[in-house]
């Protein structure tokens, strides 16, 4: 099966003045092609890092990460910025829209900076709004967007490039339960659709149970995820 992440000895550390904040220490990680993962953890234990370094964003202190068999620490930071372009989805807990754009212009966005004539661009975003959902609401600005439907639209921007792994920061953190569930559907069709991976990091184990596979960021290290007895026995109790 072929791996789309792999990190190995990946540690990272915030050096600030004299003092030091260890986050990730020698995690390591295999994602594979079509994989649905979800990595909980509580606040504060370093979700945000990890996914910033799954997804080229930032650099490790030490250790590798090696996405679609490439390893980032061998690219150079224009090199870097293209790759994630080109392999990269990345959903943000803040949506992180450009206010001053429509919807359709920010999905279209990444394929105009990765040199997509803008006909083109417009038409695959166009496209890409429709499978989430958009089509109705293509020139709206985010202002003029519910929470959802902006969530979506960031959505559809991770996704309109076809990258092979989309890295999602608490993607239903802010939103209404139906809003959520609406957005789970949404990423378990398109992972389902078209074989994308996605790692999402949450602390909704409800959202989380319902992934392929969970894992929990713990002391900077990821292990096995046990279901708490607590959900076990309300499931019982509802079904
Ligand atoms: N740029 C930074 N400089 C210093 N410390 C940071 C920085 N970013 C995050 N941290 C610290 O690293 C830890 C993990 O943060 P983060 O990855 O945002 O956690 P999570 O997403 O799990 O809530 C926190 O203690 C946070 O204060
Ligand atoms: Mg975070």
């Amino acid at each position: 099966m072929s791996k789309v992440l792999q990190c190995s000895q990946l540690s990272k550390s915030y050096q600030q003045g004299q003092i030091t904040t260890k986050v990730l220490d020698k995690l390591e990680l295999t994602v594979n092609k079509g994989e649905l993962l979800a990595i909980v953890g509580s606040s504060g234990c370093g979700k945000s890092t990890f996914l910033h370094l799954a997804g080229a964003l930032d650099l490790p202190s030490s250790g590798e990460v090696f996405i679609n068999d490439v390893n980032i620490l061998t690219l150079s930071d224009k090199q870097r910025a293209a790759f994630r372009n080109q392999h990269i989805g990345f959903i943000y807990q803040f949506h992180h829209l450009m206010m001053e754009f429509t919807a359709l212009e920010n999905v279209a966005m990444p394929l105009l900076i990765r040199g997509d004539k803008p006909k083109q661009a417009i038409s695959m975003a166009t496209q890409v709004l429709s499978q989430v959902g958009l089509s109705h609401r293509i020139n709206h600005r985010p202002s003029e967007l519910s929470g959802g439907e902006r969530q979506r639209t960031a959505i559809a921007r991770a996704l309109v490039t076809k990258p092979a792994l989309i890295l999602a920061d608490e993607p239903t953190g802010n939103l209404d339960s139906d809003t959520a569930e609406q957005i789970y559907q949404l990423i378990r069709n398109l992972n389902q659709k078209v074989q994308t991976s996605f790692v999402i990091v949450t602390h909704d184990i409800a959202l989380a149970m319902r992934m392929d596979r969970q894992l929990k960021l713990d002391h900077g290290k990821l292990a096995p995820f046990i279901k708490p007895e607590s959900m076990v026995e309300h499931e019982s109790v509802s079904s």
